[in-house]
């Protein structure tokens, strides 16, 4: 595939700062699948290192909160500032995805790479925590780590070669995630997709030098991707 907006961005940066398969990628992808204008306020839910905050405010144009629990918000600032953008264009925040300091309907959008599985997993979190802040119309688009077909009651050995079951437990295929949504009242489902980049995304992850990288290399190595997708979703409020 070409990623036009992420190869703008050096591959040292992206091996760096990334904290699952690349999110640049991934968030390039999820954003061609709708049609987010220049200049709306988006909400990066669970933003990490902040590679695909950068991505959206300077590829995209978007006003971008980077929202995130276990990265510093200081260092995010300074990634941001290396990459030409300002505190008018981006603004990092630490913050919990269950308990976010955000006016109602403040958000045109949201935006989430390899996250939402982490706090979305409890079919009550959309419709309390994240949709009253977003716009009635806003998309929220998700990119979620999941399973092709879920396997939990008789787990493959290429995927306990790196997880344990506890952490399978995270990863999830589309009808289950369909479900969850259906909970939400004021949620509609617009689409459901496996995106395309899922293999790259992973092959550049497992490519980086630190140790997380390196726990996921066994199971990739071992044929792990033939269970696994990336799961691209695209909701409105209603
Ligand atoms: C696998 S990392 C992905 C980070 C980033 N989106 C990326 O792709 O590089 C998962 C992220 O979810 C965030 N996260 C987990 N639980 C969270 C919560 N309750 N509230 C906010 N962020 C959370 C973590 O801080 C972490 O940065």
């Amino acid at each position: 595939m070409k990623f036009p907006k992420t190869s703008t961005f050096p591959q040292s940066t992206m091996r760096e700062r990334s904290m699952g398969p690349n999110p640049l990628k991934l968030c390039e992808e999820l954003l061609d699948y709708a049609d987010i204008p220049a200049g709306s306020v988006v909400l990066d839910l669970g933003s990490g290192a902040g590679l695909t905050s950068a991505l959206m405010a300077r590829e995209f144009g978007y006003v971008v909160y980077a929202a995130d629990l276990w990265s510093d918000p200081s260092d995010n600032m300074c990634f941001f500032e290396e990459c030409g953008l300002t505190n008018r264009q981006i603004i990092p925040i630490k913050a919990d995805a269950t308990a976010l300091p955000f006016a109602e309907e403040f958000f045109d959008a949201v935006v989430s790479v390899d996250s939402y599985n982490y706090f979305g997993r409890d079919p009550s979190y959309l419709g309390e925590h994240l949709l009253p802040l977003v716009k009635r119309g806003g998309e929220l688009l998700l990119a979620i780590p999941g399973m092709v077909r879920d396997c939990h009651d008789d787990l493959p050995a290429c995927l306990l070669a790196s997880w344990t079951p506890e952490q399978l437990d995270f990863m999830h295929d589309m009808d289950w995630w369909r479900a969850n949504f259906a909970q939400a009242e004021g949620a509609e489902v617009v689409d459901m997709c496996e995106m395309c980049c899922t293999r790259e995304a992973w092959t550049d992850w497992v490519a980086c030098d630190n140790k997380f990288a390196a726990g996921d290399r066994a199971a990739v190595e071992a044929g792990a991707l033939v269970h696994l997708n990336t799961i691209a979703v695209r909701l409105r409020r209603r």
